[in-house]
Order: structure tokens, then C-alpha cells, then sequence
């Protein structure tokens, strides 16, 4: 069968890709090269943190990789907080806070667009590949469902009424920015990848 490592620490999103990839591919954990320290996300940029995620674990591991990275773009805020959309209230992954300090950065704005973006960069034989997701919506002024994580119960995708967090996991992960890019990611894994 043919495998490819994820360089995540999320079981998560492990889990979640390898139900998209059937029994075709075998996703590898980094626990199982040996590969246990934290992966360097310096980045100033989306595609900038997977490509230097992915590189890392190529580099040192001598394996082919991918690895992803995502963001929430605000136009109000000039793209913020985009690549710090994780530790935009400050140190650490509070969702609350993240999302408090949004609401409150955008008190009194009538344009509220904003779109998650996801970039995958998979790394192999010194080649690299980026493919991109991103799904356009608006911010709300106010919390509604509590599914999902992060941003999610604040921003509604366009076409639909509800919010992300209001959304059955099914359909969130069906029309997200992070489904776009693995749909991207394993077309081409399908297609050309020979390992
Ligand atoms: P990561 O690169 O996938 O770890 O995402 C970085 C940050 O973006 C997360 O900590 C969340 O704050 C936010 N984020 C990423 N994906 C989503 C999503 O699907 N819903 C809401 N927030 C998200």
C-alpha cells in the first residue's frame, strides 16, 4: 500500500485525512519515524508555515511529507489574524479569547468578509507541491452553535444561513477550506504519487 507522512501533531486531522484516503494510501504519524520534538512555525505567511513544516520533517527525516497550515482572513483587519489566527489573543490556542478579541476588533465595522484559507505543502525527492482551500464568508456580531473549534461559532460561510458551528461536522467538513485543499492534496497523491 502506499504511504506518505503527515507532519501534524493532530490526531485529528490524522484521523480525518486517512478517512478520506480509504484503504489506498497509509497515512504515517510523526510518532512513527521517531519524529517527537515541536515542528518550527516561524513563517510570516500561510503557505510559508506549511512549506517550512513540511521541509523540516523531509530534511531531517529523509521522508516524503506534507503538511498543512491555515488562517482566517478578515478584510477589515487587512488580512488579520491570518497566519497568527492561532495565537491571536496571545500565547497559546485560547479559542474564547481569539474570538473575543475579533468580536471586539471589529466593533462598529459594517463590512465584515472574511475567508479561512488552508495551505497544503507536500514535500518529496527536493520537489514541492502547494495546493489551496478557502471558502468566503462574513463574521457575525455574536456567538451562535457549538460544534467544531477555533472560529467557527462566528463565521458563516457564503450560501448558507448557518454558522460553522452550527453545521453538522459532516457537512462543515465537506465544504471547509481545509476539504478543498486534501480533495486538491489527494487527487494528485491518487494520480502521481508512486511510493
Ligand atoms: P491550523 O494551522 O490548522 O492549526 O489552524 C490555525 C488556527 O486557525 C487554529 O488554531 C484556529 O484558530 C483557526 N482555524 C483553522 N481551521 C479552522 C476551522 O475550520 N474553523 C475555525 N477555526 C479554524
Amino acid at each position: 500500500m502506499k504511504s506518505i507522512v503527515f507532519a501534524t501533531n493532530n490526531a485529528h486531522k490524522i484521523a480525518e485525512i486517512q478517512d478520506i484516503l480509504n484503504d489506498e494510501f497509509r497515512i504515517i504519524p510523526l510518532s512513527e519515524i521517531g519524529c517527537t520534538e515541536d515542528i518550527p512555525e516561524t513563517s510570516l505567511t500561510i503557505e510559508g508555515n506549511a512549506s517550512q513544516k513540511a521541509h523540516y520533517v523531509n530534511d531531517k527525516y529523509k521522508v516524503d511529507c506534507f503538511a498543512d497550515d491555515t488562517g482566517l482572513e478578515v478584510d477589515a483587519l487587512g488580512g488579520k489574524p491570518g497566519v497568527n489566527s492561532a495565537r491571536y489573543a496571545g500565547p497559546g490556542h485560547d479559542f474564547e479569547a481569539n474570538v473575543t478579541k475579533l468580536l471586539k476588533d471589529l466593533t462598529g465595522q459594517l463590512s465584515r468578509r472574511a475567508r479561512f484559507r488552508t495551505v497544503i505543502s507536500l514535500v518529496t525527492d527536493d520537489n514541492e507541491i502547494l495546493f489551496d482551500g478557502i471558502i468566503n464568508g462574513i463574521i457575525i456580531n455574536e456567538r451562535r452553535g457549538s460544534k467544531g473549534f477555533g472560529y467557527d461559532p462566528v463565521f458563516i460561510p457564503d450560501g448558507y444561513q448557518q454558522t460553522f458551528a452550527e453545521m453538522s461536522p459532516e457537512l462543515k467538513n465537506t465544504i471547509s477550506h481545509r476539504a478543498i485543499a486534501t480533495r486538491k492534496l489527494i487527487k494528485y497523491l491518487k494520480e502521481n504519487y508512486e511510493v
